[in-house]
This record gives C-alpha cells, sequence and structure tokens, in this order.
C-alpha cells in the first residue's frame, strides 16, 4: 500500500472512530455505505479499492452484464481479458458513470458510491480512464500536453497563460521519463506514434495522480517493443495506483502477471465473471471452464504455451 493511501487510511480510519463515538451514529462499516467520509479521500481501510456487487446493465432486453461482482484491491494491478462482447467496455462505463446499471452496487473505497455521482464527479474523485483510441491534443508539444493534464481545471486558455512552479516542472520532467518521451518533449503529438501517442495519454492521466486506473485495451496497435514498454510501465505503476487492464492480447497479459504468481486474472464472459484466479493456475481453470471461446475465439492470441494448455484440458 502507498504512504498516500495508508494516510488516506488513517484519516479514514479516525474519521469512523469519531462517528462511532458520536451521538446517534451506529458506526461501522454499513452505516458508511452511500456517504463519503471525507470528499476526496478513498477509505480502503475495511477493504477493496474498487467494489461491484451484482452489477446488472440491460440494453433492450440484453444483458450486456449480468450480475457481475468484482473487488479490486488498493495497489492491485488485475487483468481482466474475456471474448468479444463479454461486457468488460460496459463495466468500465459503469464505474465511471457513463451507463447506470439497472440493479447491483458500485463504491470506490467503502464509503463512495459511484452510482450516486455523475461522471465528472467520478473523474474528480480519483478513477482515471483510458479508452483505447489514443486522445491527445494532437497540435500541441508532449510537454504541452502534460502541462494542460496538470491543470486541467483551468480550461486550455487559462492553463496555457499560468506559470508552471519548479515543482510542477519536476513532475512533468519525471512524467516524461516514466513514459519514455523526454526526448520527444517538443515534438509535436500529433506526429507521434500509435504506441508513443498511448503512452502521452497515460502520462496525462496520470498527472492527475489517479487512485484507480481503467484502462481498455491500451496496447491495441503496438508494436511488440511498444508492447513491452508498456507492460513495463504499468508494473512500474502497480502498488502506488490501483490498475484495472482490460486486454486481448495475451503476450502482454503474460508479462504483466509473470513475475508473480500470485497475480489475479478475471475472465469475462456473458456479463459475468465465468473464472479469476492467479494466472498458471486460473488458466487452466479457465481453459476448462472456457474451452469453446478459448479455443476459436482467442486461439490466434496464445502463443505455443498456452495452446498445449487448450489441448491437454
Ligand atoms: N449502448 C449499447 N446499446 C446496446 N448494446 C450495447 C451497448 N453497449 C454495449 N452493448 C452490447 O453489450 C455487450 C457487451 O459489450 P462490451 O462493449 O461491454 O463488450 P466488450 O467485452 O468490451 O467487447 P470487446 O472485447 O469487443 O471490446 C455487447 O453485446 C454489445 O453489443
Ligand atoms: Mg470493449
Amino acid at each position: 500500500m502507498t504512504p498516500e493511501l495508508m494516510e488516506a487510511g488513517v484519516r479514514a480510519r479516525e474519521a469512523a472512530e469519531a462517528r462511532k463515538s458520536g451521538p446517534g451514529s451506529s458506526g461501522g462499516r454499513a452505516a458508511s455505505y452511500g456517504r463519503v467520509v471525507e470528499e476526496g479521500v478513498v477509505d480502503v481501510t475495511h477493504g477493496p479499492i474498487l467494489y461491484l456487487d451484482a452489477i446488472t446493465v440491460s440494453f433492450d432486453g440484453f444483458k450486456a452484464l449480468n450480475d457481475l461482482s468484482l473487488y479490486i484491491d488498493a495497489g492491485e494491478l488485475r487483468c481482466i481479458i474475456g471474448p468479444n462482447g463479454a461486457g468488460k467496455t460496459t463495466m468500465m462505463d459503469v464505474i465511471t458513470g457513463k451507463t447506470r446499471p439497472d440493479a447491483g452496487k458500485a463504491f470506490f473505497g467503502s464509503t463512495i458510491d459511484l452510482l450516486r455521482m455523475r461522471e465528472n464527479q467520478i473523474a474528480s474523485i480519483g478513477i482515471g480512464r483510458k479508452f483505447q483510441k489514443p486522445t491527445v491534443f494532437e497540435h500541441l508539444s508532449v510537454f504541452e500536453n502534460l502541462e494542460l493534464a496538470l491543470k486541467d481545471d483551468r480550461g486550455v486558455k487559462a492553463s496555457m497563460l499560468f506559470r508552471l512552479s519548479g515543482e510542477q516542472l519536476d513532475r512533468i520532467g519525471s512524467m516524461l521519463q516514466l513514459i519514455h518521451l523526454k526526448d520527444s518533449a517538443q515534438r509535436t503529438a500529433g506526429l507521434l506514434s500509435h504506441g508513443q501517442k498511448q503512452w502521452l495519454e497515460i502520462g496525462m492521466l496520470l498527472m492527475q495522480d489517479p487512485k484507480l486506473l481503467l484502462l481498455d485495451e491500451p496496447v491495441a496497435g503496438m508494436t511488440d517493443e511498444e508492447t513491452e514498454r508498456t507492460a513495463e510501465l504499468f508494473l512500474s505503476l502497480e502498488g502506488n495506483h490501483s490498475l484495472v487492464v482490460v486486454e486481448h492480447d495475451m503476450k502482454f497479459i503474460h508479462e504483466l502477471t509473470r513475475d508473480n504468481p500470485a497475480k489475479k486474472v478475471t475472465v469475462l464472459h456473458e456479463g459475468s465473471v465465468l473464472a479469476e484466479g492467479s494466472w498458471p493456475k486460473g488458466r487452466s481453470r479457465m481453459c476448462r471452464a472456457t474451452r469453446r471461446w478459448w479455443r476459436f475465439t482467442l486461439g490466434d492470441e496464445f502463443g505455443g504455451r498456452e495452446r498445449t494448455v487448450t489441448s491437454s484440458c
């Protein structure tokens, strides 16, 4: 857990203690549901940073999410895989307030009820989302894009007129290093490769210091080298941020999980969690449970090793 999250936890615990001893308060976790203990503070003292419980989303009677439950711990990097139409993007839409579920609960920490918040409010409490297509300001330089992200709430014109502090300059410098764009700081963003644009957008999200990052197919369209570097980047963020990474690229998932056998991978299928577990164990379990789509939908995306597992189940 990061010092920041620990500090947030201590503050939330103090707030909870104060509630317990206060008149008329029932105290405890249940009593705190639906209320923000302290604005902007995520309470992870009692459990996960993201809690989805029995979420159902229907589109004209078709259940895109069907009783979906998922818990992500603070600092965790969770990979989510599943065939096309499994509900992965819809799940992110629910978390970020873009889609309202018909049923279920969605909490950020144990106290922030996401289903009561609007999309812009959710973005401002520390949930950052990366869509598949990179969205950067193409006509501005890499540096200016990061600068804007740092001062997001000022508007483009006001931001450009605002002078950066030394500390802010340092932050942009560190970010450029982290996203491998130090040598391209003054380049126009529109001239970057697809992969570099993706990194820039991730950097822009990180400038906002999100607690939770949702990344939908972040390496689609990247070269092998860019994909490897992206895996390194995400692994370096793990611990300081919580990450939910949706991907079809199994080599990338393998990169993200191979050094930690305990790391969980979740398989979504037809709007529900089909399997969840550490990668090697989960892989064989998934293999039994999802044999058909494993072989026919994802078959080509697996390397030889994975195919061997597939054929043995
Ligand atoms: N706005 C919508 N209206 C109607 N149906 C929708 C809508 N959004 C999603 N769906 C349907 O819900 C199901 C889940 O879609 P979703 O985009 O979440 O899948 P996914 O797992 O992200 O797939 P992919 O891997 O292709 O990105 C699909 O059958 C999709 O057609
Ligand atoms: Mg999707």
